[in-house]
This record gives C-alpha cells, sequence and structure tokens, in this order.
C-alpha cells in the first residue's frame, strides 16, 4: 500500500503546480501525483493563447483593478469578488515565477514578456508563448516536479474518494497498465482533474479524457459541485471538428465574416468587435448562421474567420500550431484563405464547490483548476483567465495543504473497497449486459449539443434531462467486452461514460431550473439577467442517490451590479 500527506489527482498545469509548492513549502512530505494519462499530454497542453496578468509591459495604463473589473464583469457579476480579487492579484507573481523557472515567452522588443488582446478584457495583457503557451507552461512545471522529486502514478484512472467521519483517508484507483486496483491512503486528496466540456461529445474543443471524473467522484462522496450549468462555447472552433482556435488569432488581428461578406460584430459589439466576450462572439456567429447567414458545407454550417492580411510572418511566428491544425483538419492553409468555425464546447465554469484556498466542505479534501468552482468565472470565463487560474489556485492549493498536512492524522482505507470494484466490473461483463458504451455516449452528446447548448429553452432541456435519465437506466446494461486486464481501454471508456452520465444530469438540470439569461446561459424564453431571483450560485448535491439543487450567495465586493455592455 502507497501511503502520502498528499495526493494531486490530476497532472495537468494546476496538479504540478501544487505539487512543486508542496514540496518548495516541505520537503519532508510524501506527495503524489496520480494521473490518467502522461503528464505532459494533459489537457492544459491545448490552452494555446495564453494567461493574463496586468504586467503592463503592453499598455502601462494596466493595472490588477481593471483585470478584477474585467474579470467580474465578464463573469456577469457571478464570480465571488473576493477570490476573483485573489486571482487578478497574484497574477503577475505567478507569471515572473514561471519566467524565472524558464518558460520561453514570446518577447517584445524591450525583452520583456510579450502580451496580446483578448476577448473581454480593456487592456492587451494575455502573456503568451506563440500560440503554445499551454504547452510550454506544462513542460516547465513537469521539469520542476521531476527536479524536486515528487512521485508520479502515470496512467491511473481514479475510482473513489475515501472518507471516513467527514475525513478525508485518500483514494483508489485503477492502474490502467496492469488492471489493478489500488489503494492511496492519503491524509489531504487534491482533486486537478480539469473540466467537463467533452460531455459535449461531438462539438467540443476538449481531449476525449476531458470527462468530469473529479467532478463525479467528488459528487458520489458527497461533496457539493457548484454552477454546473456555465459551459462556455468557445467561438472559434475548427467546423469539422471542434478543435479550438485560439482567441489570439483574432487578438492579432483576425476578424470573422458571414455569407454577405460582412464583419457582423459590429452589429452585437460595435466597441469590441472580435474581441468581445466569448459568449456574446459565440452567440452572435450562432445567430448568423441561425438566420440564414452562414456558409453551408457537408460538415455542416459556419462562419469564416480571415487571417490572410495578417501575413507569413506573423502567422508563422505567433500562430504557427493554428496554420497547422487549420492545414490537417480543414486542408486550409490560413496564409491563404479564410478559415471555416463555429463555436465549441470548450471549458466548465462549473466544478467542484471549494474557497478560495481550494478546500472544500471535506476535511483534507481541496480541488483546483477546471475542476474545481472557486468561483472566479461566474457564468462566463474571460479567456487567459483558465491558465491563471490553474497557476494561482495550484499554488495557493499546495501551499496550504502542506501546512496542513502535518496536522492530520494517519488514513486508513480497508481493502474491501478493491473487492467492491471487482465485483462491479466483473458484472459489466455479465450475460445480461447488451448495451454499448459508445452508443449511450454518442446519444448523450447529441442531446446537451442539441438541448443545451448556446440558445436554451425549458421545452428543449427538459427533454434533455429525460433522455439522460433514459440513457443512465441503459447505462445499466452496458457490456464490458474486453476482460483482459492490460491497458483495458473497453472499461476505462465505461468508467469515463459514468461520469459523463452524471455530469450531464447536472448541467441540464442546473439549466432547466435557472429561469434567466446569465453569461453562457442564454434561454430563449428569459431573455434578460434577473438579479432579483437568480444572482447565486447554484449548489448540486447527491442524497440517497437522487440529484438535489440549492443555492448559495454570491460574494460581492467593490463592483455593484451593472448591465453588461461591449
Ligand atoms: O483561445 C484560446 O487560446 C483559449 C484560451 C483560454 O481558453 O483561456
Amino acid at each position: 500500500m502507497n501511503h502520502f500527506d498528499i495526493v494531486i489527482v490530476g497532472g495537468g498545469g494546476a496538479g504540478l503546480y501544487a505539487a512543486m509548492e508542496v514540496l518548495n513549502t516541505n520537503k519532508s512530505l510524501k506527495v503524489a501525483v496520480i494521473s490518467k494519462i502522461y503528464p505532459n499530454r494533459s489537457h492544459t497542453s491545448a490552452a494555446q493563447g495564453g494567461a493574463n496578468a496586468a504586467l503592463a509591459n503592453k499598455d502601462k495604463t494596466d493595472t490588477v483593478d481593471k483585470h478584477t473589473f474585467d474579470t467580474v464583469k465578464g463573469s456577469d457579476y457571478l464570480a465571488d469578488q473576493d477570490a476573483a480579487a485573489v486571482l487578478c492579484e497574484e497574477a503577475p507573481r505567478v507569471m515572473r515565477e514561471l519566467e524565472n523557472l524558464g518558460t520561453p515567452f514570446s518577447r517584445m522588443e524591450d525583452g520583456s514578456i510579450a502580451q496580446r488582446p483578448f476577448g473581454g478584457a480593456s487592456s492587451p495583457r494575455c502573456c503568451y508563448c506563440a500560440d503554445k503557451t499551454g504547452h510550454t507552461i506544462l513542460q516547465t512545471l513537469y521539469e520542476q516536479c521531476l527536479r524536486l522529486g515528487v512521485t508520479f502514478y502515470n496512467e491511473y484512472f481514479i475510482l473513489s474518494l475515501e472518507h471516513k467521519d467527514g475525513k478525508c483517508q485518500g483514494i483508489t484507483a485503477l492502474n490502467i497498465k496492469t488492471g489493478k486496483i489500488e489503494i492511496f491512503p492519503s491524509k489531504i486528496v487534491i482533486f486537478a482533474t480539469g473540466g467537463y466540456a467533452k460531455a459535449y461529445w461531438n462539438r467540443s474543443s476538449n481531449a476525449a479524457g476531458n470527462t468530469g471524473d473529479g467532478q463525479a467522484v467528488a459528487l458520489r462522496a458527497g461533496i457539493p459541485l457548484k454552477d454546473m450549468e456555465f459551459v462556455q462555447f468557445h467561438p472559434t472552433g475548427l467546423r469539422k471538428s471542434g478543435i479550438l482556435v485560439t482567441e489570439g488569432a483574432r487578438g492579432e488581428g483576425g476578424y470573422l465574416f458571414n455569407n454577405e461578406s460582412e464583419r457582423f460584430m459590429s452589429r452585437y459589439a460595435p466597441e469590441k468587435m472580435e474581441l468581445g466576450p466569448r459568449d456574446l462572439v459565440s452567440r452572435s456567429i450562432e445567430r448568423e448562421i441561425l438566420e440564414g447567414r452562414g456558409f453551408d458545407s457537408d460538415a455542416g454550417k459556419y462562419v469564416k474567420l480571415d487571417l490572410t492580411h495578417l501575413g507569413p510572418e506573423l502567422i508563422t511566428k505567433r500562430l504557427p500550431q493554428i496554420r497547422e491544425l487549420s492545414i490537417s483538419f480543414e486542408g486550409i492553409d490560413p496564409i491563404e484563405e479564410p478559415i471555416p468555425i463555429r463555436p465549441t464546447a470548450h471549458y466548465s465554469m462549473g466544478g467542484i464547490d471549494c474557497d478560495k484556498t481550494g478546500r472544500t466542505i471535506m476535511q483534507g479534501v481541496y480541488a483546483i483548476g477546471e475542476c474545481a468552482c472557486v468561483s472566479v468565472h461566474g457564468a462566463n470565463r474571460l479567456g487567459g483567465n483558465s491558465l491563471l487560474e490553474i497557476l494561482v489556485f495550484g499554488k495557493i492549493a499546495g501551499h496550504e495543504a502542506a501546512k496542513e498536512a502535518q496536522g492530520f492524522s494517519t488514513p486508513s482505507i480497508p481493502d474491501t473497497v478493491i473487492d467492491k470494484y471487482t465485483r462491479y466490473f466483473r458484472s459489466l461483463a455479465g450475460e445480461s449486459q447488451y448495451e454499448r458504451y459508445a452508443v449511450i455516449r454518442e446519444e448523450m452528446g447529441q442531446t446537451l449539443a442539441d438541448n443545451v447548448a448556446i440558445f436554451r429553452n425549458a421545452k428543449d432541456m427538459k427533454k434533455a434531462i429525460e433522455d439522460i435519465k433514459t440513457l443512465r437506466d441503459r447505462f445499466k446494461r452496458v457490456k464490458l467486452h474486453d476482460t483482459g486486464k492490460v491497458f483495458n481501454t473497453n472499461l476505462i471508456n465505461i468508467l469515463e461514460l459514468r461520469n459523463m452520465l452524471s455530469i450531464a444530469l447536472t448541467i441540464a438540470a442546473g439549466a432547466y431550473v435557472r429561469k434567466e439569461s446569465r453569461g453562457s446561459h442564454f434561454r430563449t424564453d428569459y431573455t434578460t439577467r434577473d438579479d432579483e431571483n437568480w444572482h447565486k450560485h447554484t449548489m448540486f448535491k447527491l442524497s440517497k442517490g437522487e440529484l438535489k439543487i440549492d443555492y448559495k450567495p454570491v460574494t460581492m465586493g467593490k463592483y455593484p451590479l451593472e448591465e453588461r455592455t461591449y
């Protein structure tokens, strides 16, 4: 059995920053990172455009205060303002730390970190490494974790959070390489498992592994989730695959146009144009398509993103990955032709409810990064605040956990938990099982994309809830065809689907009851924001296996509620 002081589940940027910080705070602690995929392939590597920090390198008048206000306004006033203030205050510090650790940032002429404009921001404050910012940050952090001696368990799938008398005891996980179920007693568990936007299976920028595992495990263990109905659609996904085309492309001067060659954003955000916040730009694109001003193709309707005027030099230097992706997945070179794009499910604003140190309601359990809901993004996240969040809250939670671990007693997990999962896996292969996981997964993704996407209404959302409940019933008959032990991807796909189905229900149920429009949650039957009744967080808990919804107030600060215009 592997005993630890701190187990971090997830090897993306948040998990690695936390691991690094734990050992920087107290070298004697035993810390492990347990990751479903190899850490430097985690989804942080897909974050292209950059991370915000009010360094004022490009715009000397930028301030932390402006960043905080942009974040709160971008969130449609659902962010907790104390948490948003921490995010923006800590941003310059973590960016300099990353710079000192060797992250290869793009540079201004004077050698300082380059910053580009991003959506919903009042200044160009997004720090970047060409269009591979997440990738380079992830490599830097992984290198540091190896240097510090973090123990890695790569290719392990979390099965459960173990707890006793309201206190964390550790986790159980499936070793994907051997098929063995292993126990990891630990005084503290930090969830850093990423988002759940892959529940929109067929229309998402997310990696296939972003299946809401941490959120589903926490929910089953009695920890509440928060604001799950808020799912961000990124305006520019590639038409066919939904793969991300960074907002940096618009930050560098790219623009959108419809089938009338019109820069339609002038109608929706006359001041900010293509650099409006994501909720607004995605809705505008979708409206253009719905009203017949999109382009048509076998691969669906779309609008175009034009970069041709930026020229080959800028595109190859600052947007090389976008060029590669467009060529590989659309057969289009953006130096020569505009890119066909359509909004794509990109980011989960909701997640495991936690405070601004990452602590949840269960002693010894923390959540950070996209799997957490602090909440700094409220109803709509600003581009560039996601990489920032994993850094700031990874660091804070790592430090807090390191201080707290010493005070906790030795945890224990009974071996019987292994039998429980062994029996469950065996039952999946039983003779009465016949449903195919891929069919259920496809239908789940489709009902979310059709009924709980950018434009929502009661009738459609009710249908999505019914569909998901039916799919959950069908899932009880899902068949495990491969009973092998080594790299059993059939089993992993089934376990991921189990998690996604519980998450899908929270998305649809939370959206159905919220009778207003706010940020990414836009209802055609309640088109305005209703602060009197709905300026509150949605809380999700399981009670006797049934989902229960409750509410919790938003923490206000110095920014009063205002109408949001751009
Ligand atoms: O557009 C992008 O590069 C994505 C960045 C983000 O989600 O923050």
